[in-house]
């Protein structure tokens, strides 16, 4: 069984401060930043984009987890690699041909997530899970943090646990939206191995980031 990695999403951090907050982030034991970028278009919520990507890649060197929530993405893959991603996470709704998007992020040198939407199935992106190196399965409809988990996604998680399973596959399972300290064990023990948290992490227990880190992790 992999480690539990903990990646908090910057949505729900100060972005007044955002530098800052990566560097808490860092310091509090995370061990990816997840960064939701919004278009406004393929979600009705509008965030960052690369500049601002650019701009924080010198706070951390933690791993860049940036979840695009943008359609079209093909064309913008490229930006967002050249401005300091590590790991690119694509809706495959929001791209023609997703294998040449999962080409292309391959071809920068970067990780390659695909996301699933809490009504898309497995079935659209099955026979693409040995190109990948992630599935960010959406626990809520993606666009805004603090929403309630949905709780028939454990069994879409168990899923797509047992197909990589069965086919001996390696891609890291990470479960969005509304992860808290009372589903992230049944997450974990679904077979998620990394957990997105906004809310969670950033205002439970006042605030205190490495104690919401640890407890998540721990669970
Ligand atoms: C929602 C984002 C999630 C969200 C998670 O569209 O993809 O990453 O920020 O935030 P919480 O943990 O508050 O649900
Ligand atoms: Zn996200």
């Amino acid at each position: 069984m992999k480690k539990i990695q903990i990646s908090p999403s910057i949505l729900s951090a100060d972005f007044s401060q955002l530098g800052k907050e990566i560097k808490r982030l860092e310091e509090s034991g995370a061990d990816l930043i997840h960064v939701d970028v919004m278009d406004g278009h393929f979600v009705p919520n509008i965030t960052i984009g690369p500049p601002v990507i650019k701009t924080l890649r010198k706070y951390t060197n933690l791993p860049f987890d940036v979840h695009l929530m943008i359609s079209p993405v093909h064309k913008y893959i490229k930006n967002f690699a050249d401005a300091g991603s590590d790991i690119i996470t694509i809706h495959p709704e929001a791209t023609e041909n997703l294998v040449d998007s999962i080409k292309l992020i391959k071809h920068l040198k970067k990780k390659v997530g695909v996301s699933l939407n809490p009504d898309t199935e497995i079935d659209i992106i099955e026979k693409y899970l040995g190109e990948i190196d992630l599935i960010l399965i959406m626990s809520v409809y993606p666009g805004f943090g603090g929403q309630k988990f949905i709780p028939k996604i454990i069994e879409k998680i168990k899923k797509i646990y047992q197909i990589k399973k069965k086919n001996d596959l390696t891609f890291d399972i990470e479960v969005d939206g509304g992860i808290n300290f009372s589903n992230s064990k049944e997450v974990i023990s679904a077979g998620a191995n990394i957990l997105v948290s906004g809310t969670t992490i950033f205002k439970e227990n006042n605030g205190n980031i490495k104690k919401n880190i640890e407890t998540l992790r721990s669970m």
